[in-house]
Protein backbone atom coordinates (compact mmCIF):
# COMPACT_ATOMS: atom_id res chain seq x y z
CA UNK A 1 0.00 0.00 0.00
CA UNK A 2 1.15 3.74 -0.80
CA UNK A 3 1.67 6.01 2.22
CA UNK A 4 1.38 9.31 0.51
CA UNK A 5 2.73 12.97 1.42
CA UNK A 6 0.94 15.99 2.19
CA UNK A 7 1.77 19.73 2.03
CA UNK A 8 -0.04 22.43 3.58
CA UNK A 9 -1.80 24.76 1.50
CA UNK A 10 -2.76 26.79 4.24
CA UNK A 11 -1.60 26.56 7.96
CA UNK A 12 -3.22 29.24 10.49
CA UNK A 13 -2.68 29.21 14.07
CA UNK A 14 -5.80 30.83 15.35
CA UNK A 15 -5.16 29.89 19.21
CA UNK A 16 -3.89 28.20 21.73
CA UNK A 17 -5.46 25.31 23.85
CA UNK A 18 -5.33 24.16 27.38
CA UNK A 19 -4.27 20.91 26.84
CA UNK A 20 -0.92 22.81 25.32
CA UNK A 21 -1.76 22.26 21.63
CA UNK A 22 -2.67 24.98 18.91
CA UNK A 23 -5.91 25.38 17.43
CA UNK A 24 -5.77 25.28 14.00
CA UNK A 25 -7.16 25.88 10.51
CA UNK A 26 -5.14 24.13 7.89
CA UNK A 27 -5.39 23.12 4.26
CA UNK A 28 -4.20 19.80 3.68
CA UNK A 29 -3.19 18.49 -0.17
CA UNK A 30 -2.29 15.05 -0.69
CA UNK A 31 0.90 14.83 -3.38
CA UNK A 32 1.77 11.78 -5.50
CA UNK A 33 4.96 10.65 -3.60
CA UNK A 34 4.99 7.95 -1.13
CA UNK A 35 6.56 5.52 1.68
CA UNK A 36 5.25 1.77 0.43
CA UNK A 37 4.15 -0.33 2.94
CA UNK A 38 3.38 -4.22 2.92
CA UNK A 39 1.04 -6.02 5.35
CA UNK A 40 1.31 -9.87 5.78
CA UNK A 41 -0.24 -12.65 8.33
CA UNK A 42 2.00 -13.67 10.80
CA UNK A 43 1.81 -15.54 14.43
CA UNK A 44 3.52 -12.70 15.80
CA UNK A 45 4.24 -8.88 15.47
CA UNK A 46 7.30 -7.47 13.65
CA UNK A 47 8.12 -4.41 11.60
CA UNK A 48 10.72 -3.74 9.46
CA UNK A 49 12.11 -0.55 8.02
CA UNK A 50 13.97 -0.52 4.34
CA UNK A 51 15.35 2.74 3.56
CA UNK A 52 16.36 4.95 6.75
CA UNK A 53 17.14 4.84 10.51
CA UNK A 54 14.50 4.54 12.51
CA UNK A 55 13.42 2.69 15.38
CA UNK A 56 11.15 -0.54 15.16
CA UNK A 57 10.15 -0.73 18.85
CA UNK A 58 7.05 2.04 20.64
CA UNK A 59 9.00 4.43 19.44
CA UNK A 60 7.68 3.88 15.69
CA UNK A 61 4.30 5.53 14.92
CA UNK A 62 3.88 2.49 13.02
CA UNK A 63 4.28 0.14 15.82
CA UNK A 64 2.16 2.61 17.78
CA UNK A 65 -0.69 2.37 16.23
CA UNK A 66 -0.41 -1.60 15.83
CA UNK A 67 -0.85 -1.53 19.59
CA UNK A 68 -3.69 0.96 20.16
CA UNK A 69 -5.51 -0.88 17.27
CA UNK A 70 -4.95 -4.27 19.25
CA UNK A 71 -5.85 -2.05 22.47
CA UNK A 72 -8.91 -0.76 21.25
CA UNK A 73 -10.13 -3.95 19.14
CA UNK A 74 -8.81 -6.39 21.43
CA UNK A 75 -7.33 -8.27 18.55
CA UNK A 76 -4.50 -10.12 19.11
CA UNK A 77 -1.44 -7.84 17.97
CA UNK A 78 0.02 -9.94 14.78
CA UNK A 79 1.45 -9.25 11.28
CA UNK A 80 4.34 -8.69 9.58
CA UNK A 81 5.12 -5.08 8.46
CA UNK A 82 7.76 -3.84 6.01
CA UNK A 83 7.86 -0.17 5.67
CA UNK A 84 10.10 0.87 2.47
CA UNK A 85 11.29 4.32 3.12
CA UNK A 86 11.47 7.16 0.54
CA UNK A 87 9.57 10.62 2.48
CA UNK A 88 11.57 12.88 4.94
CA UNK A 89 11.97 12.32 8.37
CA UNK A 90 11.02 15.45 10.37
CA UNK A 91 10.00 17.46 6.95
CA UNK A 92 6.50 18.40 7.34
CA UNK A 93 5.25 16.41 5.00
CA UNK A 94 3.26 13.87 7.23
CA UNK A 95 5.57 10.92 6.56
CA UNK A 96 5.54 9.46 10.51
CA UNK A 97 1.52 10.05 10.75
CA UNK A 98 0.86 8.58 7.26
CA UNK A 99 2.41 5.34 7.84
CA UNK A 100 0.41 5.37 10.99
CA UNK A 101 -2.49 6.58 9.09
CA UNK A 102 -1.59 3.85 6.85
CA UNK A 103 -0.76 1.00 9.55
CA UNK A 104 -4.29 1.28 10.43
CA UNK A 105 -6.08 0.90 7.57
CA UNK A 106 -3.86 -2.15 6.31
CA UNK A 107 -4.31 -3.75 10.18
CA UNK A 108 -7.83 -3.31 9.84
CA UNK A 109 -8.24 -5.42 6.86
CA UNK A 110 -5.55 -7.65 7.71
CA UNK A 111 -7.44 -8.51 11.21
CA UNK A 112 -10.90 -8.95 9.39
CA UNK A 113 -11.95 -5.94 11.51
CA UNK A 114 -13.68 -3.99 8.47
CA UNK A 115 -14.24 -1.12 10.66
CA UNK A 116 -15.08 2.24 8.85
CA UNK A 117 -12.78 4.93 8.63
CA UNK A 118 -14.84 6.90 11.10
CA UNK A 119 -13.98 4.17 13.72
CA UNK A 120 -10.18 5.12 13.13
CA UNK A 121 -10.69 8.30 13.74
CA UNK A 122 -10.34 8.35 17.40
CA UNK A 123 -7.13 6.32 17.53
CA UNK A 124 -5.35 7.83 14.89
CA UNK A 125 -6.13 11.47 16.17
CA UNK A 126 -4.57 9.49 19.53
CA UNK A 127 -1.16 9.16 17.30
CA UNK A 128 -0.70 12.43 15.98
CA UNK A 129 -2.89 15.52 15.07
CA UNK A 130 -1.72 15.19 11.29
CA UNK A 131 -2.65 11.43 11.40
CA UNK A 132 -6.68 11.64 10.71
CA UNK A 133 -5.83 13.50 7.77
CA UNK A 134 -4.50 10.29 5.94
CA UNK A 135 -7.46 8.18 6.62
CA UNK A 136 -9.16 10.27 4.23
CA UNK A 137 -6.39 12.01 1.80
CA UNK A 138 -7.11 14.44 -1.28
CA UNK A 139 -7.64 17.91 -0.49
CA UNK A 140 -9.24 18.23 2.85
CA UNK A 141 -9.50 21.31 5.50
CA UNK A 142 -8.40 20.65 9.25
CA UNK A 143 -9.65 22.52 12.38
CA UNK A 144 -9.16 22.16 15.59
CA UNK A 145 -5.46 20.69 16.41
CA UNK A 146 -5.57 19.69 12.67
CA UNK A 147 -7.21 16.44 13.27
CA UNK A 148 -10.42 17.54 12.65
CA UNK A 149 -11.14 16.90 9.13
CA UNK A 150 -13.65 18.19 6.19
CA UNK A 151 -12.59 15.88 3.32
CA UNK A 152 -13.09 18.13 0.10
CA UNK A 153 -13.41 16.74 -3.55
CA UNK A 154 -11.35 17.87 -6.38
CA UNK A 155 -7.56 19.19 -5.54
CA UNK A 156 -5.23 21.75 -6.29
CA UNK A 157 -4.70 22.67 -9.97
CA UNK A 158 -0.88 22.94 -10.86
CA UNK A 159 2.11 21.26 -10.46
CA UNK A 160 4.55 21.29 -7.26
CA UNK A 161 7.95 21.38 -6.72
CA UNK A 162 9.30 19.93 -3.00
CA UNK A 163 12.44 20.88 -1.86
CA UNK A 164 14.01 19.05 0.71
CA UNK A 165 16.99 20.67 2.61
CA UNK A 166 19.86 17.94 4.23
CA UNK A 167 18.06 19.01 7.67
CA UNK A 168 14.98 18.10 9.57
CA UNK A 169 12.80 20.40 12.00
CA UNK A 170 11.36 19.25 15.12
CA UNK A 171 7.25 20.16 15.02
CA UNK A 172 6.83 20.78 18.84
CA UNK A 173 9.75 22.95 19.53
CA UNK A 174 8.55 25.32 16.61
CA UNK A 175 4.95 25.57 18.30
CA UNK A 176 6.34 26.03 21.79
CA UNK A 177 8.13 29.52 20.20
CA UNK A 178 4.94 29.98 18.38
CA UNK A 179 3.52 33.80 19.70
CA UNK A 180 -0.19 34.06 18.76
CA UNK A 181 0.38 38.50 18.60
CA UNK A 182 2.92 38.26 16.22
CA UNK A 183 0.74 36.61 13.95
CA UNK A 184 -2.02 39.55 14.25
CA UNK A 185 0.37 41.95 12.88
CA UNK A 186 0.17 40.49 9.52
CA UNK A 187 -3.15 40.03 9.03
CA UNK A 188 -3.47 42.40 6.37
CA UNK A 189 -0.70 40.84 4.03
CA UNK A 190 -2.88 39.95 0.65
CA UNK A 191 -2.41 37.01 -0.76
CA UNK A 192 -3.16 35.13 -4.33
CA UNK A 193 -6.15 32.77 -4.02
CA UNK A 194 -5.33 29.31 -4.80
CA UNK A 195 -6.85 27.73 -7.69
CA UNK A 196 -8.84 23.91 -7.65
CA UNK A 197 -9.64 21.59 -9.89
CA UNK A 198 -13.81 21.32 -9.58
CA UNK A 199 -14.62 24.80 -10.79
CA UNK A 200 -17.67 26.36 -8.87
CA UNK A 201 -16.93 24.06 -6.18
CA UNK A 202 -18.05 25.04 -2.43
CA UNK A 203 -14.60 25.83 -1.52
CA UNK A 204 -13.38 28.37 1.28
CA UNK A 205 -11.03 30.69 -0.59
CA UNK A 206 -7.71 29.31 0.11
CA UNK A 207 -4.58 31.72 1.17
CA UNK A 208 -1.57 30.62 0.93
CA UNK A 209 0.32 31.18 4.10
CA UNK A 210 2.15 29.55 6.49
CA UNK A 211 2.01 31.04 10.11
CA UNK A 212 4.90 28.35 11.30
CA UNK A 213 7.10 30.55 8.54
CA UNK A 214 8.33 33.45 11.12
CA UNK A 215 9.71 31.13 13.47
CA UNK A 216 10.56 28.61 11.19
CA UNK A 217 12.80 31.03 8.91
CA UNK A 218 14.29 32.99 11.72
CA UNK A 219 15.86 30.01 13.18
CA UNK A 220 17.12 28.50 9.70
CA UNK A 221 17.40 31.73 7.31
CA UNK A 222 18.17 29.22 4.76
CA UNK A 223 14.97 28.32 4.45
CA UNK A 224 13.40 31.70 3.59
CA UNK A 225 16.67 31.69 0.68
CA UNK A 226 15.49 28.44 -0.79
CA UNK A 227 11.48 29.68 -0.65
CA UNK A 228 12.68 32.69 -2.85
CA UNK A 229 14.48 30.82 -5.17
CA UNK A 230 11.30 28.46 -5.67
CA UNK A 231 9.91 31.74 -6.59
CA UNK A 232 12.31 32.83 -9.17
CA UNK A 233 11.95 29.49 -11.11
CA UNK A 234 8.98 30.79 -11.58
CA UNK A 235 6.46 29.63 -8.59
CA UNK A 236 3.73 31.88 -7.98
CA UNK A 237 3.02 30.52 -4.98
CA UNK A 238 5.84 29.09 -2.43
CA UNK A 239 5.07 27.76 1.51
CA UNK A 240 7.30 26.14 4.19
CA UNK A 241 5.08 23.21 4.77
CA UNK A 242 4.24 22.13 8.28
CA UNK A 243 6.67 22.88 10.02
CA UNK A 244 9.16 22.21 7.77
CA UNK A 245 11.99 21.52 6.83
CA UNK A 246 10.33 20.67 3.02
CA UNK A 247 9.07 24.05 1.10
CA UNK A 248 7.05 23.54 -1.72
CA UNK A 249 6.60 25.87 -5.04
CA UNK A 250 3.35 25.67 -7.11
CA UNK A 251 3.72 25.97 -10.77
CA UNK A 252 1.43 26.92 -13.44
CA UNK A 253 2.67 24.01 -15.59
CA UNK A 254 4.52 20.46 -15.36
CA UNK A 255 6.99 21.56 -17.68
CA UNK A 256 7.35 25.21 -15.83
CA UNK A 257 7.99 22.82 -12.93
CA UNK A 258 10.07 20.31 -14.40
CA UNK A 259 11.99 23.40 -15.67
CA UNK A 260 12.80 24.13 -12.22
CA UNK A 261 13.70 20.98 -11.07
CA UNK A 262 15.98 20.73 -13.76
CA UNK A 263 17.50 23.59 -12.85
CA UNK A 264 17.45 23.41 -8.83
CA UNK A 265 18.78 19.50 -9.14
CA UNK A 266 22.61 21.19 -9.47
CA UNK A 267 22.54 21.96 -5.86
CA UNK A 268 24.08 19.52 -2.87
CA UNK A 269 22.09 21.30 0.25
CA UNK A 270 19.21 19.69 -1.27
CA UNK A 271 16.95 17.85 -3.04
CA UNK A 272 13.91 18.52 -5.48
CA UNK A 273 10.86 16.39 -6.74
CA UNK A 274 7.72 17.15 -8.92
CA UNK A 275 4.73 15.77 -7.51
CA UNK A 276 0.96 16.29 -8.44
CA UNK A 277 -1.59 16.92 -6.19
CA UNK A 278 -3.97 14.05 -5.72
CA UNK A 279 -7.74 14.09 -5.88
CA UNK A 280 -10.18 11.65 -4.13
CA UNK A 281 -13.42 10.43 -4.64
CA UNK A 282 -15.53 11.42 -1.64
O1 LIG B 1 0.41 15.66 17.30
P1 LIG B 1 1.85 15.61 17.01
O2 LIG B 1 2.59 14.65 17.91
O3 LIG B 1 2.18 15.40 15.59
O4 LIG B 1 2.41 17.06 17.35
C1 LIG B 1 3.75 17.32 17.67
C2 LIG B 1 3.85 18.53 18.57
O5 LIG B 1 3.49 19.71 17.85
C3 LIG B 1 2.89 18.47 19.76
O6 LIG B 1 3.48 17.84 20.86
C4 LIG B 1 2.66 19.96 20.05
O7 LIG B 1 3.71 20.47 20.83
C5 LIG B 1 2.76 20.60 18.67
N1 LIG B 1 1.43 20.85 18.08
C6 LIG B 1 0.65 21.91 18.53
N2 LIG B 1 -0.59 22.12 17.98
C7 LIG B 1 -1.07 21.34 17.00
C8 LIG B 1 -0.29 20.26 16.50
C9 LIG B 1 0.95 20.04 17.07
O8 LIG B 1 1.06 22.66 19.42
N3 LIG B 1 -2.28 21.58 16.50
Amino acid sequence: MHSPAKVNLSLRVVGKRDDGYHELDTVFQEIDWSDYMEFEESGSFSLEVVGADLPTDNRNLVARAASELSRVSGRPLRGRIRLLKSLPIQGGVGGGSSNAATTLIGLNHLWGLDWTLEKLIPIAASLGADCPFFLFGGLARGRSRGDLISPMPGSLRGTLLVLVPDFGVETASVFADFDLRLTEVEKNVIFKPLVWTEEGADYPQVFPRNDLENIVFQRFPVLREYRDLLLQTGAPVSLLSGSGSTLFGIYNSESEALDAARLLSQRMDFRVKVCRPVARDR
